[in-house]
């Protein structure tokens, strides 16, 4: 038995590679590093489910079709009411997608990739006593998120940025809200069951609900000088650092660096706030020292958060709507390992070892 079944291999897959000796992520053959920049979320959608679904993908079907399938979905938003605004974004969230059918062909995956996108920043508008805006279906889905949000057409750069976003966390091997999708789906269950789950998964902080936390981290540290007796403060009461640390990678996670990259253009564009990304680099720094001083066995470093939060708050997103964007990106790689698992057909049930009493004889 492996508490928290470290090390343990549970499938077989051909979706992505997370490699934590050398900090490498291959997804479907494509080293992230190549990946992003150069795709469009549309691309990374092609990628990841092409061969699993009932008939072959194009990016440019993909993504007329997926603007089709967002007006579609646009017609849930109306379920919003007074109740579910009460709760943060990503329950409501959980609450529409949970409205859908459930079955596993392609028209219902793209359902499925659609309506996270379509979902929060109609939740957003909302909480602002706004109303949500209809999507555009001839944008691409970085742009009309984005558009979304606001109802003003998003700079080039801020696109870019979105769809490194996206492209960058669309998979990662057997995570936890992934594999919550896979169990699922070994079930014989819907596509919609499937996404539920992980979303389920995915919402608690040590998985994808960091990045929120990791803005708080930094408002509270709010100086550079600052950043080294904070750590050491939070480190004494027994409290991990937001951003840093992960399961299989025992160096830095690549995917802190593609979004770090991605910034640039942002930075250069005066779409960020230079004191935030300065205070960031001397607290991941100030982090990184701490973190070796006292942990000298456990190889801690930057994981993907620390970066997301930076990004996700320069272009516009509100941090407790953070994991909700995460969702969005992460939908297509739930959905593809959904389909590998429900395609290989096998239930998985693994087996525990009891530990508590046995009836008494009589
Ligand atoms: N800050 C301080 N100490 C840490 C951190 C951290 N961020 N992460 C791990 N450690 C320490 C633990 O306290 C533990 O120390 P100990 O052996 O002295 O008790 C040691 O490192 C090993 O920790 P584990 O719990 O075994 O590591 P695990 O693989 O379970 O944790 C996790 C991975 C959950 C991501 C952890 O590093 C963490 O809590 N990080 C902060 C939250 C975070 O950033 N989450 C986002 C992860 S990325 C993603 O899921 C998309």
């Amino acid at each position: 038995m492996k508490n928290g079944l470290e090390d343990v291999i549970a499938a077989e897959t051909q979706l992505s590679d997370v490699d934590g000796a050398a900090g490498r992520l291959v997804i479907r053959g494509v080293s992230l590093d190549h990946l992003v920049g150069d795709a469009y979320y549309e691309d990374a959608a092609v990628l990841l489910l092409d061969g699993l679904m009932e008939q072959p993908l194009s990016e440019e079907d993909l993504r007329r079709r997926l603007g089709q399938a967002r007006a579609e979905i646009f017609a849930h938003v109306a379920a919003i009411d007074d109740g579910l605004l009460r709760l943060p974004p990503v329950d409501i969230m959980r609450a529409l997608v949970a409205r859908l059918s459930d079955a596993a062909d392609f028209a219902s995956a793209l359902r499925l990739l659609a309506a996270p996108a379509v979902f929060l920043p109609a939740i957003l508008r909302r909480k602002k006593g706004c109303e949500p805006l209809a999507p555009t279906p001839s944008l691409s889905q970085s742009a009309d998120i984005l558009a979304m949000l606001d109802g003003r057409r998003p700079s080039a750069e801020k696109v870019r940025a979105l769809d490194a976003y996206l492209v960058t966390i669309s998979d990662h091997g057997l995570n936890a809200s992934t594999f919550a999708s896979r169990v699922i789906a070994s079930t014989g269950a819907g596509l919609t069951s499937s996404v539920l789950g992980a979303i389920g998964a995915l919402k608690g902080p040590l998985h994808g609900g960091a990045p929120g936390p990791v803005l708080d981290m930094l408002d509270a540290i709010a100086t550079q000088g600052n950043a080294k007796p904070w750590l050491a403060d939070a480190l004494d009461r027994g409290e991990r650092l937001m951003g840093f640390g992960h399961r299989i990678y025992r160096v830095r996670d690549p995917r802190a660096d593609a979004l770090k990259s991605a910034l640039k253009p942002l930075i250069e564009a005066g779409e960020v706030d230079r004191g935030r990304v300065e205070l960031a680099k001397a607290v991941e720094q100030a982090a990184l020292a701490i973190l070796k001083e006292r942990k000298p066995d456990r190889p801690l470093d930057v994981n993907v958060e620390f970066y997301t939060a930076l990004l996700l708050e320069a272009l516009g997103f509100p941090r407790d709507a953070f994991t909700g964007v995460f969702a969005i990106g992460r939908t297509v790689g739930w959905i593809a390992h959904a389909r590998e698992q429900a395609l290989e057909g096998r239930l998985i049930r693994p087996r525990s070892v009891y530990v508590g009493p046995m009836p008494k004889a009589a």
